[in-house]
């Protein structure tokens, strides 16, 4: 456990006494019985699962345990997280501050009814994906600021960290995303024929001259919002217990944990947001997309020109939407907390059809075909969370918030921190049945190329190559058997 060692975390669950550690043990453990549902189960957030009829609206419901006032602060949350903020000056004075560069005017423009964006289909609508642009390092200063968590890569230098495709009248967006796409047939048990689309991105219209030689595009999707709270109060020391960074236990899976630092404190945590797990909490999320995709401050992050860099003279010129009597940055205070806190209250929706023999020899199939060794069922979050809503529950996210290498063919080729450019954390998988019936569309993975979910199980490469094996040779009515107990989640 020398990570944890490294970051000083612990490794044994802090906040619980023996009898309470052996009770977690339980019911914790993998499924054995394939007969009928666990006791639970149905359950997926705990007590903060949201009963709703799943419809649309599936996402956007707050935990079911919070309190009365909390609800109120979630409602205040859930309006800021729908603001169409403007470009300053405007004559809405506590709207603007959008840009000057920026991918979208609203949190909710990406995060799609609280669900997942797509890639542009069709038309050059890209709004709810963006790429991310950095370099390695390039000297031995910078390779020690990476290794000392420092720094998690480094910006283009004209461009910065992201490519804005939109900017405030007058200024110069930075370019567009272009992404066009090469079919390869994959052939599964039984002769079914899938074809699998590799995209292949680049930039057009480049307002700033070329990008760095050694800067890679990273695409991103915007992932659904549900259930974060409750994965910022897993308790460290459980999902260090499954890295296995050298596999020792020569299972092909090794999993390492992400180390980062809190950007207020500077103290070092366990990274669990983020493609790439490289952020510690959904606050420190949510002041990066203030910043990065809307072109906000925050007391978070105070600089008023979002992603401008030097290079870049007449963004730097633009008015910010400061207002002084407001506060000191383009969104004060209570801005940021209320979003973040209504990004820790989406609930995650209820299971559908757990006794459904299908679903449940589905659910067997993806035990036996290895998918848990990364897509951990369930875990029991810590009784002393900062709120008390996400405290002690027994949750069911699918996932092990690890770094896993996924292979060439996921590979972005881009370091953030510690993951490399072939690594990602692993997608936790609850709600994902309802991609459809929230978002009106399957496109899965960090770029949505996969198009339902066969299609996303077959991408899996490096550490997860043999589960993807055992799904493709499992027979076909098998393999729909496993898909539908993922439609279940
Ligand atoms: C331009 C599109 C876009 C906008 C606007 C946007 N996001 Fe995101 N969001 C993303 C993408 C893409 C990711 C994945 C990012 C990554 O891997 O770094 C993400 C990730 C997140 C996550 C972490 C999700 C997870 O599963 O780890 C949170 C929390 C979040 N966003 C909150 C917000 C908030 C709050 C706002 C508004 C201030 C916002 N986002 C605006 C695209 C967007
Ligand atoms: C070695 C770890 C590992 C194993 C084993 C694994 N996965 Fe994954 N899975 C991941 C990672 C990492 C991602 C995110 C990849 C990305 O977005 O590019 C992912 C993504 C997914 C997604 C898409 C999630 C989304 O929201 O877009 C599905 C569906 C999925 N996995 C199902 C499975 C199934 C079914 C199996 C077993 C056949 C399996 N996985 C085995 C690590 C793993």
């Amino acid at each position: 456990m020398a990570a944890g060692g490294d970051a000083a975390l612990p490794v044994t669950r802090t906040d619980l006494d023996p009898k309470d550690q052996k009770r977690v043990e339980a019911v914790t453990r993998p499924a054995t019985d394939f007969s009928k549902p666990e006791q639970f189960e149905l359950m997926a957030g705990g007590a903060a699962t949201s009963r709703a009829t799943p419809n649309g609206n599936a996402f956007s419901h707050f935990s079911a345990n919070i309190t009365f006032e909390e609800e109120q602060t979630f409602k205040l949350g859930n309006a800021l997280f729908t603001k169409l903020w403007v470009s300053a000056p405007s004559s809405t004075q506590a709207s603007d501050g959008l840009g000057p560069l920026f991918n979208a005017r609203a949190c909710q423009s990406c995060h799609l009814k609280d669900g997942r964006g797509h890639p542009p289909e069709g038309s050059a609508d890209a709004t709810s994906m963006f790429l991310r642009l950095a370099r390695p390092a390039r000297t031995d200063e910078e390779r020690e600021a990476i290794a000392d968590y420092r720094k998690l890569n480094f910006p283009d230098a004209v461009y910065g960290a992201q490519l804005q495709d939109l900017a405030v009248p007058g200024l110069k967006s930075e370019g567009r995303m272009q992404v066009s796409y090469e079919e390869t047939p994959v052939t599964l048990a039984g002769g079914e024929v899938v074809q699998l689309r590799k995209p292949i991105y680049s930039v057009t219209d480049l307002g700033f001259g070329p990008l760095e030689g050694d800067v890679t595009l990273s695409p991103r999707v915007a992932p659904p919002m549900i259930g974060m709270g409750l994965v910022q109060a897993i308790h460290e020391a459980d999902i260090l217990t499954k890295a296995d960074p050298d596999d020792r236990d020569g299972d092909g899976i090794s999993g390492r944990p992400a180390l980062v630092r809190d950007h207020r404190s500077g103290e070092l945590k366990l990274g669990r947001f983020g493609f790439k797990a490289q952020n510690a909490s959904i606050r420190d999320q949510s002041s990066s997309a203030f910043a990065g995709d809307l072109g906000l401050s925050t007391p978070d992050d105070p600089f008023d020109h979002g992603d401008c860099t030097k290079a870049q003279a007449e963004c730097l010129a633009r008015p910010t939407g400061v207002q002084k009597r407001l506060g000191p940055v383009e969104a004060p205070d209570p801005v940021l907390p209320l979003v973040t806190f209504y990004s820790e209250n989406l609930a995650v929706p209820a299971r559908r059809a757990i006794g459904d023999t299908t679903v449940l020899s589905g659910k067997e199939l993806f035990y036996r075909s290895g998918c848990t060794a990364c897509h951990t069922p369930k875990f029991v979050t810590r009784r002393d969370a900062g709120n008390k809503a996400h405290a002690f529950q027994l949750i069911w996210p699918y996932s092990d918030f690890l770094l896993h290498d996924m292979g060439e063919g996921l590979a972005d080729g881009q370091q953030v921190g510690v993951a490399d450019g072939r690594e990602w954390r692993t997608q936790p998988l609850w709600g994902i049945g309802l991609t459809e019936t929230v978002n009106a569309h399957t496109f899965f993975l960090h770029d949505g190329r996969a198009r339902n979910l066969t299609e996303a199980i077959l991408w899996h490469g490096g550490e997860a190559g043999k589960a993807r094996d055992a799904f493709a040779s499992l027979a076909k009515p098998d393999r729909a058997a496993l898909i539908k107990f993922l439609e279940s989640l």
